[in-house]
């Protein structure tokens, strides 16, 4: 069971032993807020369950690529699942080996792909026919050989939001089965590469352990066929996905994955690639945001708060649910309101018709489950700076991201004299 770093000491919100209205005192808001052991549990709590098998967790850093994020899980002892050239140099940055990468990713570049294959990374993943040539072409060039994996669509259908829904036929990732044997039929005669490992990634936000379950075993059959035609496998990667319960609803633990997984995946002979992104940060950071003002028409009330579409996107993006916990809590009672930022869009909301505590302007609150997917697709839109973001550990807490300044708005910008009449 995850531990709660989020908690009220004396009806004030707390992560960890730092108060958050100290922390917002000091850096102002909007700021997110993580928790260093939040992430180390989570970790712990993917990791353990699988300890029967040779395995490496690849923390999937899309969704929070952080510097120290990333340093945190890779001295806990993760590897990283980059997906872009950026990405990767920030794993780099974070200080992490290379020995401990995988690169995915369904359009990579002749730059990005020249980039990682200079460094002896575990495993591209290929996700189609002309990529195969080019890394082939690539990894000639450089005079090496690329370890390589084929992203194979199994056709499973993760029964989660149709945007991060992946391992369908009709979604653009991997190739499917059929094709993807003679894509390994063709690695396999191409000079440069060092056919490695097989992949796959379903989805994200699985909250239930059936469509992991039967994807893994159209893996290992796949596999067992490649194995047949004499193409040897050291990596079985089964991507990431699982859920977390946003909203105190049911969703499946690693535990019980690991229970219906591991009869599989014992099988397979090969050691075990994991990707989970959310399930290691999701819980351990929140969006602090202040109440700006209230307002009321004869429909509804509205509270505008400081935090908008363009720090946490995913309530407008997937109408997706994160609690909202006043930093004080009092015994005033509540209403029903939506909770809206400064953004000039009807889109941009937190949330929308939600039952919350009575508040005042100046108030705070802090919005849950905002370690995933949240900084990370943040954007500038309405020439708002991106937010700051703070690790606390302990009774510390430490700045890892300093707020954008308006200087940083306009970087690499100029004003083109061509262009100016005056
Ligand atoms: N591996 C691959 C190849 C992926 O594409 C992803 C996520 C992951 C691993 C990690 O998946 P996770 O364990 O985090 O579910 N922005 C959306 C989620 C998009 C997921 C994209 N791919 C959201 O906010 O819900």
């Amino acid at each position: 069971m995850h531990m709660e770093h989020f908690h009220y000491k004396d009806d004030f919100l707390f992560c960890e032993d730092i108060s958050i209205a100290d922390v917002a005192k000091s850096t102002g808001t909007p700021v997110y807020i993580y928790s260093k052991a939040s992430f180390l549990e989570a970790f712990k709590e993917f990791d353990s369950p699988f300890a029967g098998i040779d395995r490496l967790v690849c923390y999937s850093m899309k969704a929070n690529s952080n510097l120290n994020v990333c340093r945190i899980l890779y001295d806990a002892g993760s590897g990283i699942d980059c997906n872009s050239g950026g990405e990767f140099y920030r794993a780099l940055k974070a200080g992490v080996d290379p020995r401990k990468i995988i690169f995915t990713g369904v359009g990579k570049t002749e730059q990005e792909i020249r980039m990682v294959l200079q460094h002896p990374i575990i495993m591209l993943k290929v996700e189609s026919i002309q990529e195969l040539h080019l890394v082939d072409a690539v990894a000639g060039e450089l005079k090496t050989k690329a370890p390589i994996g084929i992203r194979v669509n199994p056709d499973v259908d993760p029964k989660t939001h149709p945007y991060i829904s992946t391992g369908l036929s009709e979604n653009k990732f991997g190739i499917e089965s059929r094709q993807a044997l003679e894509a390994y039929g063709l690695a396999a005669t191409l000079p440069n590469l060092r056919i490695v490992g097989v992949d796959m990634h379903i989805g994200s936000q699985i909250t239930q352990v059936g469509p992991f379950v039967e994807a893994c075993r159209k893996l290992a059959l796949f596999a067992e066929e490649l194995n047949h035609r004499g193409i040897r496998l050291e990596h079985f990667d089964i991507g990431g996905g699982l859920g977390i319960s946003y909203d105190g609803g049911t969703s499946s633990t690693p535990a019980e994955l690991a229970k219906e997984l591991l009869p599989v995946l014992k099988g397979v002979g090969c050691k075990v690639l994991f990707e989970p992104g959310r399930f290691l940060t999701a819980r351990a950071g929140a969006l602090v945001t202040r109440l700006l003002y209230t307002k009321q028409n004869n429909k509804k009330n509205f509270y505008i708060v400081d935090a908008a579409m363009n720090d946490l996107v995913r309530p407008s993006l997937y109408r997706a649910y994160h609690e909202i916990r006043p930093v004080h809590r009092t015994s005033i009672g509540s209403l029903k309101a939506d909770i809206v930022g400064p953004i000039c869009e009807s889109g941009d909301f937190l949330a929308k018709g939600r039952e919350i505590q009575k508040s005042e302007q100046g108030d705070l609150f802090a919005v849950m489950s905002a370690g995933a997917y949240s900084f990370a697709m943040s954007s500038n839109y309405n020439q708002r700076r991106r937010a700051a973001e703070v690790m606390v550990s302990g009774k510390n807490f430490y700045t890892v991201r300093e707020r954008e300044t308006y200087d940083d708005l306009v970087a690499g910008e100029h004003l083109v004299p061509e262009l100016t009449s005056r």
